[in-house]
């Protein structure tokens, strides 16, 4: 796993963005070979969705031949709503790119057939070629998309019911009040996630801190399902400092002193400036 670990959101959001953008650009997708993006929501990848509409609105990179498939979405809460996932991905980032509406992909959580819907969403991603790249956040509790805590490894599309803590933790959005959040979210497996061929979460902030400790200083466990990154082949933790103040100083040092010697913090900083 590579861990890079940047000074500020800012930064971390621009590196990941720089580092999505290139792999775009170097995969050169045309109409009979699409690039698949893995998509998440969450206030952690929203500097990330701007650095990349910056990219593109620079003219440096399309999305003219990228295909994209969400991580999840609330069950029974209409499209419309303001805090359904798919009204985030139309304001913060589809609305300001080339994507073409037929190439985005977001789990339908009002479908009359919910388990119907999850075993579709595994047939398109398949259909599609798998995907390329899984962009991610962690949640407090260190899920990855809505794998709650105890979710199997090994899971694929599927409905799960969220935990008291996620139900507190998104209430902000819901005007601070649990009773408004949707209990249970249509979300992709870490079995799903984990066979993209290249994983990469963004991780910020000192509410995060102990999610990352677990997911990057211990072991593989259920409890932490992003912990499941350690044994992806090609996988990427992109965070700020404030996110490592419970890292192991041995930890921390370590990816510091790598990052440092193969220069790739700067690198990625300073591309498409
Ligand atoms: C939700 C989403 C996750 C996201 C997490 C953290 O639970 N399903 O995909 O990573 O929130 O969100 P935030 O980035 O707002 O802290």
């Amino acid at each position: 796993m590579r861990v890079i670990i940047t000074k500020d959101y800012e930064d971390m959001s621009k590196w990941a963005a720089n580092y999505v953008a290139q792999r775009i650009i170097d995969f050169k997708p045309t109409a009979d070979r699409k690039f698949v993006l893995g998509c998440p929501t969450g206030s952690s990848p929203l500097g990330l969705y701007k650095q990349l509409i910056r990219i593109h609105k620079s003219g440096k990179l399309s999305f003219e031949h990228v295909v994209t498939f969400n991580m999840d979405e609330y069950v029974n809460l209409p499209e419309a709503h303001p805090e359904s996932y798919h009204s985030f991905m139309w304001t913060n980032f589809f609305n300001h790119i080339d994507i073409k509406k037929e190439n985005v992909h977001i789990l339908n959580g009002n479908a009359p057939d919910l388990r119907a819907e999850c075993e579709n969403y595994e047939r398109m991603i398949e259909e599609a070629g798998g995907i390329e790249l899984f962009m991610g956040g962690i949640g407090p509790d260190g899920h990855i998309a809505f794998n709650e805590p105890g979710s199997s490894l090994s899971s694929k599309t599927r409905i799960k019911t969220l935990t008291t803590n996620t139900i507190q933790a998104n209430c902000r959005f819901f005007n601070n009040d649990m009773n408004l959040v949707p209990k249970q979210a249509l979300t992709v497996g870490v079995g799903t996630v984990m066979a993209a061929r290249e994983v990469l979460i963004v991780c910020n902030g000192p509410q995060k801190s102990l999610a990352l400790h677990h997911t990057i200083d211990e072991g593989v466990n259920h409890m932490w399902t992003a912990s499941a990154m350690q044994l992806h082949p090609h996988g990427n933790i992109v965070c700020d400092e404030s996110a490592c103040v419970d890292l192991k100083l041995s930890t921390y040092q370590y990816f510091k002193d790598k990052q440092q010697l193969e220069g790739i913090v700067d690198e990625y900083l300073n591309k498409f400036e």
